[in-house]
């Protein structure tokens, strides 16, 4: 009746480089070092969803360093996962709700919080609410460092 999923992803903070949460761009002096864009919880998100069927990860659909992905853009990513999932093993489930920790000590996030919940929740197509995003520091101890962790969980609507 009811499958969780759990995902997580962390990405050196380096110069040059956006900083992308959620499908938001965020100001910021440094952004995450990646092959792709680098969006901690699109990634997070993405893995979260392949683990409420044990569908492996990420890395499986679109391998690191292949040139054909880089710069990729995770709302790319998400929505090829989202596809397989449902278009099989999870057809006739759907998504409950998302919960999300995004671990970063600066630049605070507080104030792009509604439009990264309202970002995640138009690329999920799922009703407004259902996409809680909160933001911690890592209290110094991880200062060139992003990070997310996102459950999610489904249901059986049949
Ligand atoms: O990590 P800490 O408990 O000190 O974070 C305190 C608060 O700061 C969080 O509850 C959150 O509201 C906010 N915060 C934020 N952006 C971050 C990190 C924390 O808005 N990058
Ligand atoms: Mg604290």
């Amino acid at each position: 009746m009811f499958r969780v999923g759990f995902g997580e992803d962390a990405h050196r903070l380096v110069s040059g480089r956006p900083l992308v949460i959620g499908g938001v761009t965020i100001a910021s002096e440094r952004g995450s070092e990646a092959h792709s864009d680098g969006d901690v919880l699109l990634h997070a998100l993405s893995d979260a969803l392949l683990s409420t069927f044990a569908l492996g990860d990420i890395g499986q659909l679109f391998p690191p360093g292949k040139a054909d992905t880089a710069g990729l853009a995770s709302d790319v990513i998400l929505a090829a996962v989202r596809e397989q999932l449902f278009a099989g093993q999870a057809a006739g489930w759907s998504l409950v709700n998302i919960a999300a920790v995004v671990t970063l000590d600066q630049p605070k996030l507080g104030t792009y919080r509604t439009v990264i919940q309202e970002r995640v929740t138009a690329l999920l197509s799922v009703p407004a609410g259902r996409v809680g995003v909160t933001f911690k520091t890592s209290e110094g101890l991880a200062l060139d460092h992003v990070q997310a962790r996102v459950t999610v969980l489904l249901q059986r609507s049949f």
